[in-house]
């Protein structure tokens, strides 16, 4: 299988916990991306019904209202019973950073308001340690952006503004921009240094999800399985 086909088998895997009369967070990337598609195929065929869904990013929302997944807004019910998302990297713990994808704020808003997270995830993006494979996302107002990368520095980090293909810094959803934090041995304590980021004026959110996810649908070459925060992630054994 390649990745793109390993992507689809853990959003066909993770659909498996989608029962009709929910109200799901729907996240955003590229594993996703067939999770959507997947559900928009189910609700159709009538599989699923009375299913109703929070997007996480103007991208999924796009997808989802072409596939005919119903959108509700974030707030109109008091609890989403599940969202399902991806993932840049998952931790031991089932601790993850996310974010490459732009959209970690609306992410992080949709997975809090969440009964349930579950990750998608090929099995690429599982570390040993968060910060590793992947620089930590800093979404950060876009003023003063200079002093808000010299205190993102003072934690250790190197900081560089997140700019797309055309050179122009590239913007989430919100407007912010990114300031990507690569720490060079990885992120030595996780808590207590999203405390330090958030504690910021100016750094808006980060890209670390801590003790959300209550379960990781992993696609490899021989198979999915799935992790919990308990699991012994197979790549440390
Ligand atoms: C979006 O902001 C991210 O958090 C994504 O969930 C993450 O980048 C995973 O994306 P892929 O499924 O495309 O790897």
């Amino acid at each position: 299988m390649n990745a793109d086909e390993l992507k689809r088998a853990a959003a066909a895997e993770a659909l498996k916990s989608v029962e009709s009369g929910m109200a799901l967070g729907l996240g955003t990337g590229s594993t996703v991306r067939h999770l959507v598609d997947l559900l928009g195929e189910e609700i159709r065929s009538g599989r699923l019904s009375d299913i109703v869904g929070v997007p996480t990013s103007v991208k999924t929302e796009n997808q989802a209202v072409e596939v005919g997944i119903p959108l509700i807004e974030l707030g109109s019910r008091t609890e989403l019973d599940l969202t399902i998302d991806g993932a840049d990297e998952v931790a031991p713990g089932l601790d993850l950073i996310k974010g490459l994808g732009a959209a970690l704020l609306r992410e992080k808003m949709v997975a809090q308001a969440s009964r349930r997270l579950i990750i998608i995830s090929d099995d690429s993006k599982i570390v040993s340690k968060l910060g590793t494979r992947v620089p930590l996302p800093v979404e950060v107002v876009d003023w003063s952006l200079e002093a808000l990368k010299t205190f993102i520095e003072s934690t250790g980090a190197e900081a560089q503004l997140r700019l797309d293909s055309s050179g122009k810094a590239v913007r989430s959803d919100n407007g912010n921009v990114f300031l990507d934090a690569r720490y060079p041995v990885g992120l030595e304590d996780a808590v207590a240094l999203e405390a330090e980021l958030l504690h910021r004026a100016g750094i808006v959110d980060t890209g670390l999800f801590l003790g959300m996810a209550e379960a990781a649908v992993i696609a490899s070459p021989e198979g999915v399985y799935t992790l919990t925060p308990e699991s012994h992630i197979p790549l440390l054994s």
